[in-house]
């Protein structure tokens, strides 16, 4: 099978030498080498690459139009991110075109294989911007004037790759032409570990977002100002920070504060600001806003008792995606096949990361299918998935897209 040399050509773009994590980011460097190989690897296999105005990737098998089955995932990382989160949805999509010429297949649709920018969030702060601009579910102006850590916009930066950022925006006529999308990605979690099923189905996605608070103090000498003469916003951090945890467990939900910029920086300066980022997830609407007032509540106490002024602001919000049942149900029994009726039922599973496909699946008929992860590590230089599951991950997915391509008129 084409997986493991597709595979192995891409695994050195963007690696680092130091711990193997990974570093590609919108419109820079190893994401654009990664997007490079991406156009080379689909146009070698006779695929037609185009660029959408948002600059999603798409190779077509067949012509572009209406009817079309959709699949793909994306390149970008987290910083310091693993080799499948991504990837392998993408990898895994040009093996299933291999895979299936293989097998003398001829499809009746069209398909298109994609590569959606900015699925991290990494550079931009916004997660699936890509398919969030191309289904226009955020404002043009908005992703325009994102800014990423040195200050750059999503717009010069668009146009620094040669692209127009004056054309980004909702693209009915590109979501429009998909039927069905299907997005084959790592799992993110252990549920597949303990089975004898290298591949499951998603049920759903937890609603989830980004808030960024800004806690402004006042600068002063670490050494000579008295304790109750501080403005110090790294205290109502501290609290906010042990509060989001609390409110976590006691909703049976996710918080976390992960990034977090401090200025000035200097070891015996008090800060004058401190930004950081709360990404609260959970597994239905109310949990999660119970979650993310009660942070907000603590995090205006906890400013307000050390006398800092607070800004919040949500950067990103994903409502609850539940994936077609017909769709999630039909993928179950395809997979079942190449499982002997002894590993039981095919896993459906939820999960608290957030995809292209759930942000698509408001517009398109939408399913996900997970290989499996042994360590359940992701977003992580040790994110994991064995080979010879990444390759049943691959027949999975060519089964899935035979099954899809012949069928005619609507797939659900
Ligand atoms: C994307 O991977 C996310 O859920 O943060
Ligand atoms: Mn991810
Ligand atoms: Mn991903």
């Amino acid at each position: 099978m084409s997986f493991d040399r597709l595979w192995a050509d891409l695994l050195p773009v963007g690696r680092s030498a130091d711990d193997g994590g990974y570093h590609r980011y919108t419109w820079a460097g190893a994401d654009t080498d990664a997007r490079a190989w991406f156009t080379e690897a689909a146009t070698t296999r006779g695929l037609d690459v185009r660029t959408d105005r948002n600059g999603n990737l798409w190779a077509w098998w067949g012509a572009p139009g209406p009817g079309a089955v959709a699949t793909g995932s994306h390149l970008d990382s987290v910083p310091n991110g693993g080799a499948f989160d991504g990837p392998l949805g993408v990898v895994g999509a040009l093996a299933a075109v291999d895979e299936l010429r293989s097998r003398g297949f001829t499809p009746d649709r069209s398909l298109a294989v994609g590569v959606f920018v900015e699925e991290e969030g990494g550079r931009f702060g916004v997660p699936c911007l890509g398919s969030r601009l191309a289904t226009g579910g955020i404002d043009p102006a908005r992703a325009r004037g994102l800014t990423d850590a040195a200050g750059t916009t999503w717009a010069e930066a668009m146009a620094a790759a040669g692209l127009d950022p004056d054309g980004i925006g909702a693209d009915p006529d590109l979501i429009g032409m998909f039927d069905v999308f299907v997005e084959l990605h790592v799992e993110q979690g252990r549920a597949l570990a303990d089975t004898a099923h290298p591949v499951g189905v998603a049920s759903s996605i937890w609603p989830h977002g980004r808030w960024r608070m800004d806690f402004t103090g006042r600068a002063d000498h670490a050494g000579t100002t008295r304790l109750l003469d501080r403005a110090d916003p790294m205290l109502p951090l501290a609290h906010t920070i042990l509060a989001a945890r609390a409110l976590a467990e006691e909703h049976e939900a996710r918080a976390t504060v992960a990034k977090a910029h401090i200025t000035p920086n200097g070891t015996n300066a008090i800060p004058s600001l401190v930004s950081a980022w709360l990404d609260a997830r959970a597994a239905d609407q109310d949990a999660l806003a119970a979650v993310v007032d009660g942070v907000r509540e603590a995090a205006d106490r906890a400013a307000r008792d050390h006398g800092v002024a607070l800004a919040v602001a949500a950067e990103s919000t994903t409502p609850l995606v539940e994936f077609s049942h017909d769709l999630r149900d039909r993928l179950a029994g395809i997979v079942a096949d190449r499982v002997p009726e002894s590993a039981g039922p095919v896993p459906i599973l939820p999960t608290g990361a957030g995809h292209d496909a759930g942000v698509l699946s408001a517009h398109v008929p939408t399913a996900m299918l997970y290989v499996r992860n042994p360590t359940g590590v992701s977003h992580s230089p040790r994110e994991w998935a064995d080979p010879e599951d990444g390759r049943a991950g691959v027949v999975a997915l060519a089964d899935v897209l035979s099954d899809l391509l012949s069928a005619p008129g609507r797939t659900t």
